[in-house]
């Protein structure tokens, strides 16, 4: 099993290069099926969620064609059938695209029900309620979400919560239905508005993305287009905050600044400077950091996949700091880890309650999903002694070459494989 192993304790300095956003990247190759010709993704991040659907599409007959890592072409004209179901595909959550596009396009589709980080309940009801009401059945059967239709029809859905995936999937179904689709309370993510642009340079006609109210109007074909996904705000605040927590100095280039508007706000609230440039942020952090609260919201709030990583800034923040999840119900599970780095957090409900202490100690954690993987990694570079990171499998799911980069900012951090590589890795800084 790979574990990171982290000597922590040097700040960050330097420059690094923020990927293509992963929670896109998953709708988009979803999307590209959509049309018989062949569509170019470029700035996929390369990261093993990715590499999952695009197995799965494939595997339905799909042609993917790998032009680079991270330029992809994509045709769907060879799709043999619309069930969609392995090992791999039951694991991640994008998985649920697969629906609206297959439902949009053959008005068919039979796709493993949805796993992914284990965060909460994570239902999918009002995927479901959406394209019930534009005519599909949908049922359950044999762990695959079954949608079918003769007819799939426009109409107009209130979504009784903000919900990203539903919000895509929707939307996706919807550019391929007949007539006009209204979706009211519609999640207002960079990653809503980059699917549509992509929806759109195919030839579908969505507007309002971005706002809470997106109009479609259905088109009979998508046709070919070159699409580059936009930058990965959630890797981009990653960085930010590993910056903030070791101190030191970075610019964090090929970002688009206004997504990262909340992650900056707080960085400033606990005494971080901010620079921002037209496609470019500098983090500055002397490394002493302020109390302060934080609750997640959907966007523009501060983002829940940032959660983990506020938290572990604020355990070494002075003063008592709190920290309120409303996205997801079980997203504190890395709670006990950081106790073991000597973090003080007490949980009530949703709220964690942080008292700050001077500095982390390191030791031996298990990442419990990907981005509290991220923020324990965080912990180790800011940590006394060593950390071992246990369970990146899912830290890799969505961080592309993540020790490499930390390690060209100065970070001691290294991956292994075994207990010999991680002796090696100890004598090596000690
Ligand atoms: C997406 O998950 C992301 N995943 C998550 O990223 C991210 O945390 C989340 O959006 C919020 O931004 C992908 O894009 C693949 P939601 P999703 O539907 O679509 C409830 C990461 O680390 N809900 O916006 O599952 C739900 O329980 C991951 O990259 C319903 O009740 O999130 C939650 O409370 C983890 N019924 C809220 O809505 C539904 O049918 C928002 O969930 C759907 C959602």
């Amino acid at each position: 099993m790979e574990q990171y192993v982290i000597k922590g304790g040097n700040p960050l300095y330097g420059e690094v290069e923020i990927g293509g956003a992963k929670n896109a990247a998953l709708a988009i190759l979803a999307a590209a099926i959509m049309t018989d010709e062949t569509v170019t993704i470029d700035n996929l991040p390369n990261v093993r969620d990715i590499n999952v659907l695009l197995q799965a599409i494939q595997e339905i007959g799909a042609k993917v064609e790998r032009v680079d890592v991270h330029k992809v072409k994509i045709n769907g004209s060879f799709i043999r059938e619309v069930s969609v179901d392995n090992e791999f595909i039951r694991k991640i959550r994008a998985s649920y695209y697969l629906i609206g596009a297959l439902l949009g396009k053959y008005r068919h589709a039979e796709v493993a029900l949805p796993g992914g980080c284990d965060i909460g309940s994570r239902p999918i009801d009002l995927h479901i309620k959406g394209f019930r009401s534009m005519g599909a059945t949908v049922e359950i059967e044999h762990g695959l979400v079954v949608a079918k239709t003769d007819r799939l029809v426009g109409t107009h859905i209130y979504l009784d919560k903000v919900s990203v995936g539903a919000t895509i999937n929707i939307m996706m179904a919807a550019a391929m239905a007949e007539g006009k689709t209204v979706i009211e309370n519609a999640a207002k993510e960079p990653h809503v508005v980059d699917v549509a642009n992509f929806l759109n340079s195919m030839g579908a006609n969505i507007r309002g993305a971005g706002t809470d109210v997106i109009r479609i109007v259905g088109v009979e074909k998508l046709h070919k287009t070159e699409y580059s996904v936009i930058p990965d705000q959630i890797e981009a605040g990653t960085f930010m905050f590993a910056v903030a927590a070791t101190g030191g100095d970075v610019l964090v280039k090929d970002v688009i600044p206004k997504h990262l508007e909340a992650t900056t706000a707080k960085l400033l609230e606990v005494g971080c400077k901010v620079e921002e440039f037209d496609d470019a942020v500098r983090v500055i952090s002397d490394g002493k950091l302020n109390h302060t609260q934080v609750t997640t919201l959907p966007y523009p709030g501060f983002p829940t996949d940032m959660q983990p990583q506020m938290a572990v800034l604020l355990g070494i923040a002075e003063g008592t700091s709190t920290v309120t999840e409303s996205i997801f119900e079980n997203r504190f599970k890395y709670v006990d880890e950081l106790t073991r780095m000597g973090a003080t957090i007490k949980v009530e409900s949703n709220i964690a309650i942080i008292t700050g202490v001077k500095k982390y100690s390191g030791a031996r954690v298990n990442a419990p999903d990907l981005r509290a993987g991220a923020a324990l990694v965080i912990a180790g570079l800011e940590a006394d002694g060593i950390t071992v990171v246990d369970d990146i499998y899912y830290i890799e799911r969505g961080y592309e070459e993540f020790e490499k980069k930390l390690s060209k900012l100065g970070a001691q951090i290294e991956k292994v494989s075994d207990e010999k590589e991680l002796q090696k890795f100890i004598l090596k800084v000690s």
